[in-house]
């Protein structure tokens, strides 16, 4: 038994739980010789789980598994999504617009804060994959459902149709020529834009934006990651939103 077929074994248990275990333990007792180390490190932990098997228990030959073999996970791995009706909140009038975004893992991201935070819709402009892109879905993890989300060629168009709705449009961006976001308070109909994960927003929107808003840091890197910065202002925007 290698370590590679052991985990193996060990991602079956996980996708499969306890009825895979018995191979598992099975695999676990041909390395005692031939991985001796690491037999003995996890000996404890696995008598224990063919005690009284738990996902929780087994997490840690898992991640050790996933270290060994630098096998990163995705949060969309462990998001579960809750479908009743109870907890689902009223939405405000706020609107996202990811223009250009590459990751459909930051996309994914973005949407599950969207609609954790209330927010009435997501528009994905420019190149951002859309629900048609298999990795956003996946990543999206069905929030969909509960949150309208579409796709749109021209950032322009976008931007100025909800202009003529009223909303006003706040640039989230790095550049400090805006409002830093710790004194300011979006309004009740705003839409957000956020931009591409190296290049920022770019050009074709900046004749729409009223505002530009930037989060201010403190640290060596000029930036934070997208979805980040999005679940930030999102927080904010519903903070200022009670007060
Ligand atoms: C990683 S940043 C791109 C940064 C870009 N390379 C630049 O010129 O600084 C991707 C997006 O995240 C958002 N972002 C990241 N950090 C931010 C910050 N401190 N303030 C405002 N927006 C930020 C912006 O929407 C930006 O378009």
């Amino acid at each position: 038994m290698t370590l590679e077929k052991l985990y193996e074994l060990a991602k079956r248990v996980e996708k499969e739980g306890e009825t895979s275990f018995l191979a598992f333990l099975d695999g676990f007792l041909q390395i005692k010789t031939s991985e001796p180390d690491i037999y003995q490190r996890f000996r404890g932990i696995v008598e224990e789980l063919a005690a009284d098997f738990s996902f929780e228990g087994f997490y840690p030959l898992l991640v050790f598994f996933e270290n060994k073999f630098l096998k990163s996970v995705k949060d969309e791995d462990f998001l579960q999504i809750e479908t009743t009706d109870s907890n689902v909140g009223v939405k405000h009038q706020g609107v996202i617009v990811l223009h250009n975004l590459r990751s459909a893992f930051n996309i994914g991201s973005i949407l599950r804060s969207a609609e954790a935070f209330g927010f009435s819709e997501v528009v994905l402009t420019g190149y951002t994959p859309g629900l048609d892109n298999p990795k956003t879905k996946k990543s999206s993890m069905g929030v969909e459902e509960n949150l309208n989300i579409r796709s749109e060629l021209s950032i322009e168009k976008v931007l100025e149709s909800y202009g003529e709705k009223g909303y006003d449009i706040f640039g989230i961006e790095t550049h400090k020529e805006g409002k830093s976001l710790e004194s300011f308070t979006f309004p009740e109909k705003a839409v957000l834009v956020f931009g591409n994960e190296r290049f920022g927003i770019s050009k074709e929107a900046f004749l729409y934006i009223d505002e530009w808003v930037y989060i201010p840091l403190m640290g060596a890197k000029k930036s934070l990651n997208v979805s980040i910065c999005a679940g930030i202002c999102m927080n904010h925007f519903v903070v200022g939103l009670k007060q």
